[in-house]
């Protein structure tokens, strides 16, 4: 993620008054840092990543950018945590950023979708991968991966959902932007 990509996150959850935010793969933290710090007093942030080194490395990060006390890494596999929050949550998310293994894109949607309230802004990353998404023969499993998870959100009637190109110093890539509905789909 570039400085751009991270303040595009940021934007995105200003705009939608973002109190409660959930992201599906933390690394060391860079993009969880730009969505903390939108939090207005009482916002709270949980961020989710299997690896327990990023884990730690991402937590001495927040910590040094003092937003240890509103952000919480949880350590495991994403499908398991998300279900593990659709058992003891009682708020739903305002914003949910998906940027893990491409492989669970759709998995990651579902969890999204049964954790979000009508409004719930979700945003998923590397989308577009430079054009390499457009080939529908790549045997790239993280470009079937975004295929399927595309093609899922556009026949998802819960969902208003496009892709808007980001370009940034990595190059060029894409965010998916998808606004909930309603559990039935009516606006
Ligand atoms: C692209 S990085 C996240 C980058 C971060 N969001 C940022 O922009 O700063 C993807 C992260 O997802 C984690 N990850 C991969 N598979 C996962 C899984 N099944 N469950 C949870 N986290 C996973 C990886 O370990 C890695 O840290």
């Amino acid at each position: 993620m570039s400085p751009l990509q991270g303040q595009l996150l940021a934007t995105l959850a200003i705009a939608v008054r973002a109190r409660e935010i959930l992201e599906v793969g933390t690394l060391g933290g860079y993009s969880t840092i730009w969505l903390a710090r939108t939090l207005p007093p009482g916002g709270r942030m949980v961020t989710l990543e299997v690896e327990p080194a990023h884990a730690r490395v991402a937590r001495a990060n927040l910590a040094r950018a003092g937003l240890a006390d509103r952000v919480e890494v949880r350590l495991g596999r994403a499908v398991d945590s998300l279900a593990q929050l659709a058992r003891e949550r009682h708020l739903p998310f305002d914003l949910v950023f998906i940027d893990a293994d491409k492989e669970r894109y759709e998995e990651y949607l579902e969890g999204a979708l049964r954790l979000s309230h009508p409004g719930t802004l979700i945003v998923a990353d590397n989308v577009v991968r430079e054009g390499r998404v457009a080939a529908a023969n790549s045997d790239d499993p993280r470009v079937q991966g975004v295929r399927r998870f595309l093609a899922r959100l556009g026949a998802e009637p819960r969902v208003s959902a496009s892709v808007v190109q980001t370009v940034g110093s990595k190059g060029y890539d894409g965010f998916a932007l998808a606004v909930v509905r309603s559990a039935d789909g009516s606006a």
